[in-house]
């Protein structure tokens, strides 16, 4: 080890930077660097006590549970969520913590995601905006939100191995993309790099990712740090511009050895120190004394209710108490939350309400409620057999189903789509009494519905809903609340209609993302797929009308994009109105439709909306596998205005210009491609003259075939052209342009 010379010391003390003090803290250094506190999580403050061990979960200093990912993004309400990241930001305040780590926003590729409570759609678009606004509330507060997984992150399985393939256009538009929304719009002051490999490199040490695409394209100037534990290379991942590794593994001075043996250059360790002061500027250091938890608790119910998605009801939603003597509460869940998902996300909530309690609350002075767990851990059949007579003498059974703890987490997938068998057994029973049935699911990831759904008078998706749930879903129940929510993933009728289900979740530390683009809607709507329920689906105790629908091109491309949305029916209510942008050429090799806004607006009976939407001409780019680009080409593209993805009320052909990039042809262009360009097609006009028409009208196949040859492969037909030929041809007709 070289002598320690004072510039030295200063390598050593900035290499002490680069990773944290301990499992929640960044490193000190007097003068220049304040010590940060880092906490999970995105649903709430999970700060550990003193001394908790490195998991430490459920053991943390008590805060408000938020709905997870999953219900906040059924809301579509991104000034909700702001506002609940507001309060996030509050909590973190008055717990003295600076950077707190997410949202998480990783796309649910498959509904077997483990951690799909913890996302928010299959959608990129709805993911980005979502992901925003709880950026900003969180950071109006002078906390850093630590977006995450960055990136490809779709899985639990092998999640610290896998290495996730796929090719360079679906990556763009379908995994990054969302995270390009959050870079560019909401500005975060960190990000949380993936466990996982892409296409081989490890997401924490991939120099393109981090320096490439994050910082140099999208102009991301804050820090990255690892996932805990994530790190595989310290000099590797410091050099792709990973900032922090966290926890610390104890190996800063092989950051120090590598800057003093010129492996590594200096400046890449003062860029990440650089970055660190930044965070510690930007960030709110002192500690705040407190939050309101009623207003916030107040918070987490809005948000709850504006999450539950009404998937079906025959009419008997919303309950009218003082129409029914006996209403029949079953399943344990009702008076057993489950209210978030498993793993490094779980809150020790300030407060929990069971549904049964809520119910009981609203209704008690109006109607009975009688209560039987249902399932559980003590013999089935006994069970089953106390809430069968349960339900035969009430007026209607509102049975409480969903996913228990132990089937989906952090750190594990789904190997199917199924409710438990005893609950099924349960729901069978209970539909065989014959009383009007009500299921209300408490799910992380989508379950599959289509065995019994229809053999029930109303289905409502609850998700997870945090602490104040059970009171918000009494809510919706008894029409105090409207449901409000859409799904922002596909319920597919069955398991192996997925797109990603051959390949999920791969094998020998590979999972091919084959299924390219086509995710979610993508794949269901472009072939044709039924589904038990689409993509923005969700119902409400109203009915509402789209007219007028006008589309404008704007100025750089882009579309202007407005509608009226009127309330048809007796209540007030909220609608989701989504923007797809759709083609009516053709092509299979990209998804009929893909959504490119969306608003929700709420209205009075017989009230509308006029609603505008300028979609950027980005709207309609797709990411050019060639010239490794954004591309938009000019042509007619359908704009498609609807309450799903399924449910489209109004549509138009609009022509787009195209953004006027010009491939650049070589001498390996085909007859076809050098026909389209601007110049080269001239020039192929004069060199093969009528050749093109002859071979036309002789046999039309025949012109097929030709317009796939390379130009370069004429120069053995005897026709006169030789290679330099080409060449000349080619740089004159790219340099052309140029001029
Ligand atoms: C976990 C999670 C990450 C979390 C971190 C700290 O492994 O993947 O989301 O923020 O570790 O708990």
């Amino acid at each position: 080890m070289t002598e320690n010379t004072p510039e030295m010391d200063s390598v050593a003390d900035r290499a002490r930077l680069t990773s944290g003090a301990d499992t929640w803290h960044t490193e000190e250094a007097a003068g220049t660097l304040p010590r940060l506190m880092l906490s999970d999580g995105p649903h709430g403050i999970r700060q550990q006590r003193e001394g908790g061990d490195a998991l430490g979960i459920g053991d943390s200093v008590p805060a408000t549970c938020f709905p997870p990912a999953v219900a906040l993004g059924s809301t579509w309400n991104c000034e909700l969520v702001q506002r609940v990241g507001a309060a996030l930001g509050e909590e973190a305040r008055a717990q003295g913590v600076h950077v707190l780590l997410g949202p998480g926003m990783n796309i649910k590729r498959s509904p077997l995601g483990g951690r799909n409570f913890e996302y928010i759609s299959e959608d990129p678009h709805v993911t980005g905006e979502i992901a925003s606004a709880m950026v900003d509330g969180i950071q109006s507060q002078g906390v850093a939100a630590t977006p995450k997984h960055f990136a490809v992150n779709n899985q639990e399985s092998d999640r610290m191995r896998v290495s996730a393939d796929l090719d360079e256009q679906t990556l763009r538009e379908i995994y990054l993309n969302a995270f390009e929304t959050v870079v560019r719009d909401a500005r975060p002051w960190a990000l949380m790099s993936a466990y996982n490999r892409i296409n081989g490199d490890f997401a924490s040490a991939a120099d393109w990712l981090l320096t490439g695409v994050l910082r140099r394209e999208w102009g991301f100037d804050g820090i990255v740090m690892s996932d805990w534990g994530a790190v595989a290379d310290r000099v590797a991942s410091l050099h792709a511009g990973l900032d922090l590794e966290m926890p610390p593994s104890g190996t800063d001075d092989q950051i120090a050895d590598a800057v003093r043996d010129g492996a590594l250059e200096e400046s890449f360790l003062d860029a990440t120190v650089e970055r660190l002061r930044l965070l510690a500027e930007r960030v709110a250091l002192e500690r705040t004394q407190g939050y309101d938890a009623d207003a916030h608790h107040a918070i987490a119910r809005e948000a709850a209710t504006e999450s539950i998605v009404l998937l079906r009801n025959d009419g008997i939603l919303p309950l009218d108490a003082d129409r029914l003597e006996r209403i029949a509460v079953i399943g344990e869940f009702a008076a057993v939350p489950r209210f978030q998902g498993g793993g490094s996300s779980r809150v020790v909530p300030t407060r929990l309400t069971p549904a049964l309690d809520a119910i009981r609350a609203t209704i008690a002075d109006r109607a009975e409620v009688t209560y039987a767990p249902g399932f559980g851990a003590e013999g089935e059949d006994s069970l089953i057999a106390a809430a069968v007579e349960t339900v035969r003498v009430a007026d209607v059974a509102l049975v409480f189903l969903g996913l228990p703890d132990h089937a989906e987490s952090e750190g594990f997938d789904r190997t199917d789509l199924d409710l438990p068998f005893a609950q099924l057994r349960l729901l069978q029973a209970v539909t065989e009494t014959g009383v009007p049935t009500v299921v209300v699911l408490s799910n992380g990831g989508v379950v599959s519905v289509s065995d019994w759904h229809q053999s029930v008078a109303a289905l409502v998706e609850g998700w997870l809903l945090g602490q104040a749930g059970g009171e918000a879903m009494a809510d919706v129940l008894f029409g105090t609340g409207a449901p409000s929510g859409r799904l922002t993933e596909t319920i597919p009728l069955q398991l192996s209609d997925t797109p990603s289900y051959r390949t999920f979740p791969g094998g020998a530390g590979h999972v091919r993302y084959g299924e390219g683009l086509f995710v979610g809607y993508r794949h269901y709507d472009s072939a044709d797929v039924e589904v038990a329920y689409p993509f923005g689906h969700g119902l409400t105790y109203t009915s509402f009308a789209y007219e007028d629908l006008e589309v404008a091109r704007v100025e750089g491309g882009g579309c202007r994009v407005s509608f009226t949305v009127r309330n048809t029916g007796e209540r007030a209510g909220s609608e989701v109105a989504q923007v797809y942008v759709g083609r009516d050429d053709a092509r299979k090799d990209r998804p009929i439709h893909e959504l490119r806004a969306f608003v929700k607006v709420h209205l009075k009976p017989g009230e509308s909306a006029r609603v505008e939407r300028v979609l950027p001409s980005r709207a309609f780019a797709e990411w050019d596998l060639s010239h490794d680009r954004w591309n938009v080409t000019g042509g007619a593209r359908l704009i498609e205005v609807g309450g799903s993805s399924r449910d489209i009320r109004l549509s138009t052909s609009v022509d787009v210009e195209g953004d006027g990039f010009v491939n650049e042809l070589s001498p390996w262009s085909t007859i076809a491609e050098w026909r389209a360009h601007p110049v080269g097609g001239e020039m192929l006009t004069k060199l093969m003259g009528g050749f093109g028409a002859g071979v036309a009208d002789r046999a039309p196949e025949l012109l097929q075939m030709v317009l796939q040859i390379p130009l370069i492969k004429l120069t053995s037909w005897g026709i006169g052209l030789t290679v330099e030929n080409v060449e000349v041809m080619a740089a004159t007709a790219n340099g052309d342009r140029s001029e």
